[in-house]
């Protein structure tokens, strides 16, 4: 049977963020609740110049050159981020990256868990279609609120990933165990700009979904967790992720792994729908032990509540399918921003319901930015 999954990846984030030790000061709060509690040192801010759209064709245009050929069949972009209640951001991404149009174009939202959705569902259609290529994109930001308990969680950034035959990254295996439950944990209903949240208790459900479903797994398809070299969690912020594990396993390899798979959530917070794929990332990025061959147990998350835990292997080429190298520049070069001026663009962004507005292109040094509404539309500049 073809071997099917993630050809390439790329990400991109914002070029502002907040050092969480400043927001700790301005929300009188100890840093150590947030460096050490939390396990969050910065977060990724979002100018009005950037969408969930903006930051999705930021990140696929990241990808190794004639990533995006005439064999690509299907773009879908998971977020929870929408800008629009009808027309799919994947139509406009598909226009801003110059795409053939022989193609499915199409958005899936269930929160953070859209892109494992996304990646599921294009796995399949590769297996079923091996001449053909699928771009997957999770693109999110994060916003609870100015002084909300979910503040200092917050994040913003996209990731894409070329899904292929023989993919040179990581082969996604056919063993996925999904799980879901009605949930009151975190929602967001139609109007209102930052979501419901029971912080707490939307913590417990990701911990009761995470132990549920890998029991499950292993019912399953018999594996055990020492068979896998890292497992990789959907990081809210990155304490999640070392709660999960520790609820799993004491295994301080495993451990180990996940350190280097939360070095970049640390910096950026959390994406969302992207989070999962940044763990991946991360993990690739600094963990220079790992090899081709390597098993991987990724879990996914969206509150509402779906979880997911799916296997894959590490592809002989995998260190040439990400660009550890930009991804280093792209945080050296962000611009730290005072607590004041992250309020001021927390509150700056292109208000709902305007048929006309302008967004400035401010400090955003972005290929893709959004440009501002006309007759409702949203326009985006191409910044080349
Ligand atoms: N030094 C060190 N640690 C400290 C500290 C200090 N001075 N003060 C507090 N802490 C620790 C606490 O002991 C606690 O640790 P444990 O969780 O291990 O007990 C930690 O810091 C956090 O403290 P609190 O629980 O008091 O923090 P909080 O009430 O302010 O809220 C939160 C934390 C619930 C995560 C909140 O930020 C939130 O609601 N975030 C958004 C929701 C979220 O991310 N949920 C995750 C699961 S849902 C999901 O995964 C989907 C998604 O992406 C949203």
């Amino acid at each position: 049977m073809t071997a099917v999954g993630i050809d390439a990846l790329a990400f991109f984030t914002p070029n502002t963020y907040v050092d969480l030790t400043d927001l700790a000061q301005a929300r009188g709060d100890d840093p150590a609740k947030y460096t050490i509690g939390i396990g969050q040192d910065q977060m990724a801010v979002a100018p009005a110049s950037q969408d969930l759209i903006s930051m999705a064709a930021n990140a696929a245009a990241q990808l190794p050159a004639g990533s995006l050929d005439d064999r690509l069949g299907l773009v879908i972009v998971g977020s929870e981020s929408g800008v629009d209640e009808s027309k799919a951001a994947a139509i406009t991404v598909v226009r801003l990256l110059g795409l053939s149009p022989w193609l499915r174009a199409y958005d899936i939202k269930e929160a953070c868990y859209g892109a494992t959705a996304g990646l599921l569902a294009a796995r399949d259609y590769v297996a079923a279609h091996p001449d053909r290529t699928a771009l997957v994109i999770a693109s999110d930001i994060a916003r609870y609120g100015l002084a909300a308990s979910g503040e200092v969680t917050q994040g913003a950034g996209a990731v894409a990933m070329l899904v292929s035959a023989a993919p040179r990254l990581l082969i996604v295996h056919d063993d996925a165990v999904a799980y879901t439950a009605d949930l009151p944990d975190f929602f967001r209903p139609t109007g209102l700009t930052v979501p419901v949240v029971d912080g707490h208790y939307s913590t417990q459900a990701y911990l009761d979904f995470v132990t549920r479903i890998t029991a499950r797994h292993q019912e399953q398809y018999g594996d055990v967790l020492t068979d896998y070299t890292a497992l990789l969690f959907h990081l809210p912020f990155t304490k999640m992720g070392k709660k999960a594990l520790a609820a799993l396993t004491a295994d301080d390899r495993l451990e180990d792994r996940r350190q280097a798979a939360s070095v970049l959530a640390r910096r950026v917070g959390n994406i969302y729908t992207g989070s999962l794929y940044l763990s991946l990332l991360s993990l690739l990025c600094h963990d220079k032990s790992m090899r081709p061959g390597d098993r991987l147990g990724l879990f996914s998350y969206g509150s509402g509540a779906v979880g997911e835990f799916f296997s894959g292997t590490l592809a002989a080429d995998f260190s040439d399918r990400i660009d550890a190298a930009g991804v280093t520049a792209m945080l050296a070069a962000r611009h730290r921003l005072t607590v004041p001026e992250y309020e001021a663009m927390f509150n700056a962004q292109l208000p709902l319901g305007d048929a006309a507005a302008t967004v400035p292109l401010g400090g955003d040094s972005a290929r893709f930015t959004v440009g501002g509404r006309r007759d409702h539309a949203r326009w985006y500049r191409d910044n080349t």
